[in-house]
């Protein structure tokens, strides 16, 4: 692993580790360690999510479930977008807040993503049928994870991206992995 101070030119992602004891920039290549993520890595810029999406799809095991915490405006369909694509999705993945959930098909596995924004309850997931059309091996991102309750898989991860505190600048986030 490379600990050479952080270098604009080498780090046009503004990745930061989060540490609040000493709250210095990091290498982009700690992003590649989940102790970091579980930390939380702060993105400058909506290229810097875009750029952790791909890093953590590197990372997530398939047939497995992300929760993606936050607000209305965090980022949550940006980073499933960046996600999708580095999976190899090639259609342009928009938010599925009408459809409650999209489904993709790539030659090496399933991407389903799920925006429960409008969902009345945990138990209309079930009307959806999403667990019908799910083949390994697939991957599913879940917008609104809390409105699926008890349906969102015990083992899924989980990743809150929340903006950060006046007065950093409104594109920065915190991305962090429970
Ligand atoms: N660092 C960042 N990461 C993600 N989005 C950002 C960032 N900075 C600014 N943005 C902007 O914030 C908005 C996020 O929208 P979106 O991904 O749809 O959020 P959500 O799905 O969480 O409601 C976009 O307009 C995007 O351009
Ligand atoms: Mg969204």
């Amino acid at each position: 692993m490379n600990n050479a101070p952080n270098e604009p030119g080498r780090n046009p992602a503004g990745l930061f580790c989060e540490n609040p004891a000493i709250s210095s920039p990091c290498p982009e290549t700690a992003a590649h360690s989940l102790d970091a993520w579980r930390r939380g890595i702060i993105v400058r810029a909506e290229a810097g999510t875009a750029a952790l999406a791909s890093l953590l799809a590197e990372r997530l095991p398939v047939n497995t479930t992300l929760a993606l915490h936050g607000g209305l405006g965090a980022g949550k369909t940006t980073f499933a977008r960046a996600f999708a694509h580095a999976i190899g999705v090639r259609e342009n993945v928009t938010s599925p807040s009408f459809a409650i959930f999209n489904l993709y098909e790539t030659p090496a596995r399933q991407f389903a993503h799920v925006d429960a924004y409008r969902l009345g309850a945990p138990a209309d997931a079930d009307t959806l049928l999403l667990w019908d059309l799910l083949r390994p091996p697939w991957t599913l991102l879940v917008e609104w994870p809390e409105n699926l309750g008890d349906r969102l898989p015990p083992d899924a991860w989980h990743l809150h991206i929340s903006p950060l505190p006046f007065p950093a600048p409104a594109s920065h986030r915190l991305l962090r992995l429970e």
